[in-house]
C-alpha cells in the first residue's frame, strides 16, 4: 500500500481525534463518469479507482480511524454490460493477489460482504484466502462489499431465523435487534457513523439500509476516482459539524 508523499498524511490539526468516526463507509461512484470525461472507456474508471480506494484505507490507518468499509459490487450491478462485469471479476481478483502481502504486512484485516457464492470460483478463492490470512490483524478492519444488496442480506437473514424458530432453537419473541444483527453478513461489526457517497448522488442504491438507521451521511461532489485526502478532510470535518442525537432532544 505504498502511497505518494502527502501532505495530509497525519490528521489534519482542524479535526478532533475524539469525535472521529469509528466506521467509515464509502459508496465509490462516477467511476465511469470520470472515464467517459477523459474520452476514456468506463473500465479505466474502475481502474483509476482502484488506487483511490488503497489510499483511503492508507489515509483511515494514518488518521486513527479503525474500520472502513467499501462498496464494490452491488447485487444489482449484473444488469450491466458483461464484458464491464467481466473486467470488474477479474480486476477484483487481481488486485486482491497483488495487494494480500502488504495487507498482511500493514496489519489489516480484510473481510468480504454480500452474496459470495455467487461469484466467480477464481475470485471466491483469493478472497477465501486474503480473509484466512489476515483475520488476526487489527490495524484496520477493511471490509469490501462485494455482490451485496442489503434487501438480500435481511432476507438471507429472516431465512436463517424462521428455521431456527422451525427447528425450535428461538422462539418467535426471542428474535431481538441483536439476535437479527448476528444474522446479516455484518455481524460483529458495529454500524457505520459515516457514509460518503461520491459523484453527487443521493441515494443508499442498496447499500446497508439497516445498518445505517442512524448513520451521517455526507455527499461529495467529486467523481471517485478523483476522490482524495483534501475530500476525505471535508467529509470528516462537515461530520464532526453534525449532532448526533439519535432520537434524543
Ligand atoms: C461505481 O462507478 C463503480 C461500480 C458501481 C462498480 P460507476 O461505474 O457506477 O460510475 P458511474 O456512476 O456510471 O459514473
Ligand atoms: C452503487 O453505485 C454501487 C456501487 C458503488 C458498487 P451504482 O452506480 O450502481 O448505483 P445507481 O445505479 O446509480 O443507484
Ligand atoms: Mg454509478
Amino acid at each position: 500500500m505504498k502511497t505518494q508523499p502527502t501532505d495530509l498524511q497525519y490528521l489534519p490539526l482542524d479535526l478532533k481525534r475524539e469525535l472521529l468516526p469509528h466506521h467509515v463507509a464509502v459508496i465509490m461512484d462516477g467511476n465511469g463518469r470520470w472515464a467517459k470525461r477523459q474520452g476514456l472507456p468506463r473500465i479505466m474508471g474502475h481502474k483509476a479507482g482502484v488506487n483511490v480506494l488503497k489510499d483511503l484505507l492508507h489515509c483511515c490507518k494514518d488518521w486513527g480511524i479503525k474500520a472502513l468499509t467499501a462498496y464494490a459490487f452491488s447485487t444489482e450491478n449484473w444488469k450491466r454490460p458483461e464484458e464491464e462485469v467481466e473486467f470488474l471479476m477479474t480486476l477484483f481478483q487481481r488486485v486482491l493477489r497483488q495487494e494480500l502481502r502488504e495487507m498482511v504486512e500493514e496489519n489489516v484485516q480484510i473481510q468480504f460482504v454480500g452474496n459470495l457464492s455467487a461469484l466467480p470460483q477464481a475470485l471466491q478463492t483469493e478472497i477465501s484466502r486474503s480473509m484466512a490470512q489476515t483475520q488476526d490483524n487489527r490495524s484496520i478492519r477493511f471490509t469490501i462489499a462485494t455482490n451485496y444488496g442489503s434487501r438480500q442480506e435481511i432476507l438471507q437473514a429472516c431465512r436463517a431465523i424462521a428455521q431456527k424458530v422451525q427447528e425450535g432453537l428461538l422462539k418467535p419473541d426471542d428474535i431481538s435487534e441483536e439476535i437479527f444483527e448476528a444474522h446479516l453478513y455484518t455481524a460483529g461489526v458495529a454500524d457505520p457513523d459515516l457514509l460518503i457517497r461520491t459523484s453527487g448522488e443521493m441515494r443508499l442504491s442498496n447499500f446497508l439500509l439497516w445498518q445505517m438507521a442512524y448513520g451521517e451521511i455526507y455527499i461529495s461532489d467529486a467523481l471517485w476516482p478523483d476522490f482524495n485526502r483534501s475530500e476525505f478532510h471535508r467529509a470528516l470535518s462537515a461530520y464532526q459539524q453534525r449532532e448526533r442525537r439519535f432520537g434524543k432532544v
